[in-house]
């Protein structure tokens, strides 16, 4: 009953919008794109994390322009759920013929679901699973494989320093990310069997790298020279711990997984200062996205490679990296290339490691 009332009273905010687009609407919109060009919503959710607006955005919006006469109408949440709703309906009333939605928050995008298909739009669930059956497809990586890579690159790793047992700390993701509980399944059905003892354990909110850095400082205070490995979900969070153990000046220093293969991340996994990190091409992502989405746009039946909970769904493979394997991951993919890599606080590290 709820839910309806509220689905109602946003779908009359919805038309009001849509009629204060039309009588805005001239001959083109305000990117200079014509006005027959098919609108595609792009709806991401953060921007701290730097793949978004660094790789997500420009690389979905390049591969659908190569479709044909798409118009990328694109919104960032900045990690807040009630946002992304206004931003979805703001889609939906410009017109939009596809939404792709990278969700804040699983279960509060189900209504942007709902609104959508009222309106007869079709919705991609991008990267992060939606708690909705009405989604029409899902473009992802395979997610606990992501969290099990991680965990037993950080065991090999450790193993490879004669170590067997001793303390983990373990920082995982957002708990409104379907994502984040992916990784951490992933991770913990490899640590947890592994001889090491996880010391403590917190859901990073928003995935911020200050909450990660502050929860570090405090487990500090309690573990400071008692832990072998750090599993951080991705590089952010990786980051803010790794801040909180310098400023402690944390000895031994310990092995820190992350994610993403973010610009800092790989030069820290230069330094040595993390161990491995996780990289995933957004590009097949984005790529694959955007050929649905120029498809159900169309009003075409797209069937999956596999499915999830019954969506027909991608689910591309992450690729772990540690210091040994960056030119043929990130550099060979044309990710990063070795200048953007070796700066100069990292030209001694980089020729150390071979990377040039
Ligand atoms: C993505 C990660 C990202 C994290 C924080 C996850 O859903 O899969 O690549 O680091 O969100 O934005």
């Amino acid at each position: 009953m709820k839910r309806t009332f509220k689905g109602i009273g946003a779908l009359a905010v919805g038309s009001i919008l849509a009629v204060a687009a039309l009588a805005g609407c001239s001959s083109s919109s305000s990117d200079g794109s014509s006005a027959d060009a098919i609108k595609v919503g792009l709806l991401l959710p953060e921007s701290k994390t730097t793949r978004y607006e660094a790789f997500d955005k420009p690389l979905f919006t390049s591969a659908i322009e190569a479709l044909g006469n798409y118009d990328v109408v694109y919104s960032n949440a900045d990690q807040d759920s009630s946002k992304q709703q206004q931003q979805a309906e703001s889609a939906i009333a410009a017109g939009v013929k596809v939404l792709v939605l990278d969700p804040v928050d699983a279960d509060a995008a189900a209504s942007i679901v709902e609104e959508a298909a009222a309106a007869n739009i079709p919705v991609i669930s991008y990267d992060r699973l939606i708690a909705s059956d009405q989604i029409s497809y899902y473009v992802s990586f395979d997610n606990e494989q992501v969290g099990k890579l991680q965990a037993q690159t950080l065991v090999d790793g450790l193993k490879a320093e004669g170590k067997t047992s001793g303390g983990l700390l373990m920082i995982n993701g957002s708990p409104t990310d379907s994502n984040a509980t992916s990784f951490k399944e992933g991770a913990h059905s490899v640590l947890d069997d592994s001889g090491f003892t996880i010391l403590a354990e917190y859901d990073t909110p928003d995935w911020s790298a200050d909450n990660a850095q502050s929860w570090m400082t405090s487990q500090l205070a309690q573990y400071n020279g008692q832990f072998v490995g750090v599993y951080a979900a991705n590089d952010g969070t990786a980051g803010g711990a790794i801040a909180a153990m310098q400023a402690a000046n944390v000895s031994p220093w310990p092995l820190v997984t992350g994610q993403d293969s973010e610009l800092a991340g790989i030069q820290r996994v230069v330094s040595g200062e993390q161990y491995m990190t996780i990289y995933k091409s957004i590009k097949d992502e984005a790529t694959k996205a955007a050929s649905v989405a120029a498809a159900l746009a169309s009003g075409e039946t797209v069937t999956g490679d596999t499915t999830v909970d019954g969506i027909p769904s991608t689910l591309l493979t992450p690729v772990a990296v540690t210091v040994d394997n960056i030119m043929d991951t990130v550099v060979a993919d044309g990710f990063w290339s070795v200048s953007d890599i070796c700066t100069s606080d990292y030209a001694a590290a980089c020729t150390a490691a071979g990377i040039k």
